[in-house]
């Protein structure tokens, strides 16, 4: 790949629900000056309705397929900042598409940092919805095994101010676009 292509890259976003996918991708994007995007917003925007009443009325599953299109559509841009659901990773396709086209960062938030959130984002969560807090620990580890899979870089996620990690972010892939272009 040349030089070029990899500083165009988009740079994509994934994490558990409430990690801070959006708030760091809009932070980046401002720092970059790109464009942000956020995959649930798109979605919300297309049904004309928030997610929860999606799921309600039109099923997870439209839910999933929206979310799969609006991916692989926005992957072949160039340039983008883009915050992905917490369980697009699920689906083996937009895995492929994201790691071969884009970079991948993954919010890695620690379950201790992680319960506390929870209170203030399960109303607009269906996925968190009715489970005990036995079932949504469980969920978090199961879905911690994808994104370890499945990224480029890693941010480890406690209670750190967001404007220093996008930062922090930043300076990642300035570095990793300098050691592509000694390459
Ligand atoms: C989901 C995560 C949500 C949203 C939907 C389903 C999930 O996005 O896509 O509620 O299955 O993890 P965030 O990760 O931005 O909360």
């Amino acid at each position: 790949m040349s030089n070029s292509a990899w500083r165009e890259k988009n740079i994509v976003f994934i994490g558990f629900m409430g990690a801070g996918k959006t708030t760091i991708g809009k932070l980046v994007a401002k720092k970059l000056d790109r464009d942000f995007i956020d995959i649930d917003e798109e979605i919300e925007k297309e049904y004309k309705m928030p997610i929860p009443q999606i799921f309600a009325e039109i099923g997870e599953k439209a839910f999933r397929a929206k979310e799969k299109e609006f991916i692989q559509h926005l992957c072949d841009y160039k340039l983008k900042i883009i915050s992905v659901g917490g369980g697009a990773f699920l689906q083996e396709e937009i895995r492929n598409v994201c790691l071969s086209s884009c970079i991948v960062f993954y919010l890695d938030i620690v379950w201790d940092a992680w319960k506390n959130r929870l209170s203030s984002i399960v109303d607009s969560r269906p996925v968190l919805q009715g489970k005990s807090m036995e079932e949504i620990e469980e969920l978090f580890y199961k879905r911690q095994e994808i994104y370890k899979n499945n990224f480029h870089s890693k941010i480890e996620i406690s209670n750190q101010d967001m404007d220093e990690l996008a930062e922090c972010i930043v300076e990642n892939l300035k570095l990793s676009w300098e050691l592509h272009e000694t390459k």
